[in-house]
């Protein structure tokens, strides 16, 4: 197995933010529920979004790839898929939950499945309210493959969800529109929002309104959608690899152009100006629905600090990288609430500390979190190796580490990062780190 390492002095120049995986995926998704060809430019061309596009193509939507940057979702000519449609998501959560709602409000035969980690994921999460909603899914003992047969869903229906979760969310709400379901849904937190901006955008009768530090989210499938072309902003997620990189990389200076800044997916940056973060924050505008700026980022010395347990589903997938940040921090930060990480692309909590342990930086473990004990002089003198346990997320936060220290870090299994990032080593090369591969 490969294992790759970066290194840099210092990290410099100005990139544009890789298009948004969150948003690519319901892009094709809900843009196969217009009754026009509509165009989608921005798209992120990585294995998850890939992986929902070709599960689409199964299910009998017409969705073409025009070139890098424009894809044509073909909506006049309706074509119905013939027999069971088998569906392979790879790695990719999103994908499976997401078109778990669609099939499910469509009514039709199909197997969603995936690659080892997806097959342990918990997938009872979906299947309870949409049985309870009339599909028809057997699983194997609540984890994927999941084989779904023709159904008709009720008219009505309201659920307070157990976890905040933006895929169970958007799951619920695709089956909904997709049946012409009105829906109440309640969510004691609020998770990422883009599926309810992105109806909105689309013309649907959708209104939330928010209730202490949740929401409600009523929508009625009364009215149709409006075809429109849609523009896909850059992934906050991907851009927060390159914000802590250059923040704990000394001498450094990097603007990133181009990156969604959906208040609900960028508390990140709040919590890094806690910690002595100079970010500057420039040029933001609204795209199709979605905040939008440029990032200039400075290296600084952080501190460590408390994050509130009401902001992790709005960091969830920036846990790995802060872990980072907060362990070449001076003092301790301390993470609860997060016992949801257990369930990702891999344990990432376990993950997490696995790879503390190597780099000698303390840390104290909980079931739902972790309290870092973070050194701003720490340093390392002999190369290691750090598994990534086949997550693309674990494997950039450690690869950034390196960043930091005198000795090689080198990540065995980089090959996951295609699934979120593909260009990770070219927007790096460009800015001036050092790849190596052994
Ligand atoms: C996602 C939601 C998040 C996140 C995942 C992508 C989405 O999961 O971790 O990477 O696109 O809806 P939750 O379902 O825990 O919010």
């Amino acid at each position: 197995m490969k294992a790759f390492s970066l290194k840099s002095n210092n990290l410099n120049g100005t990139v544009r933010c890789p298009g948004d995986k969150s948003i690519s995926q319901r892009s094709v998704i809900i843009g196969s529920l217009l009754n026009e060809d509509i165009k989608l430019d921005g798209f992120l061309f990585a294995e998850d979004p890939l992986s929902t596009l070709n599960a689409l193509l199964r299910l009998g939507k017409d969705i073409q790839i025009i070139n890098e940057e424009i894809i044509l979702i073909k909506n006049s000519k309706k074509n119905n898929p013939t027999g069971k449609a088998i569906c392979d998501l790879g790695n990719s959560g999103t994908g499976l939950r997401l078109l778990s709602g669609l099939i499910a409000g469509e009514g039709i035969n199909a197997e969603l499945s995936g690659d080892e980690s997806l097959l342990k994921r918990p997938m009872n999460r979906i299947i309870k309210p949409l049985n309870e909603m009339g599909a028809n899914i057997v699983s194997n003992n609540g984890c994927a493959p999941l084989h779904f047969s023709e159904s008709e869903l009720v008219e009505e229906f309201s659920y307070e969800m157990p976890i905040a979760s933006a895929q169970l969310k958007s799951c619920l709400l695709l089956a909904a529109i997709s049946s012409k379901m009105n829906l109440s849904l309640y969510e004691d937190s609020i998770s990422r929002d883009h599926t309810e901006r992105m109806l909105k955008y689309f013309g649907a009768n959708i209104q939330t309104e928010k209730i202490d530090n949740g929401q409600k989210i009523i929508l009625k499938s009364d009215g149709k959608l409006e075809p429109k072309d849609y523009s896909i902003v850059g992934d906050f997620s991907s851009a927060s690899f390159l914000i802590i990189a250059a923040l704990i990389t000394k001498k450094s200076q990097i603007l990133i152009r181009n990156v969604g800044m959906n208040e609900t997916r960028s508390s990140l940056i709040n919590i890094l100006k806690r910690m002595g973060a100079n970010i500057q924050i420039r040029n933001k505008k609204i795209c199709c629905g979605e905040e939008v700026a440029d990032i200039e980022v400075f290296s600084s010395d952080l501190v460590g600090i408390e994050i509130d347990k009401k902001d992790i589903p709005k960091i969830i997938d920036e846990i790995p990288i802060l872990s980072i940040a907060a362990s070449f921090a001076d003092g301790k930060t301390l993470i609860t609430g997060a016992s949801e990480l257990r369930f990702k692309e891999s344990d990432r909590l376990n993950a997490i500390e696995k790879g503390l342990d190597k780099i000698g930086i303390g840390y104290d473990s909980f079931k739902d979190g972790l309290l870092i004990d973070g050194n701003r002089n720490h340093d390392l003198i002999e190369d290691i190796y750090i598994e990534s346990f086949g997550d693309h997320r674990i494997a950039m936060s450690f690869l950034i580490a390196g960043l930091r220290l005198s000795a090689k870090i080198n990540v065995d299994d980089c090959k996951n990062i295609d699934t979120s990032f593909p260009n990770f080593f070219d927007i790096f090369l460009s800015i001036g780190a050092k790849i190596e591969k052994i």
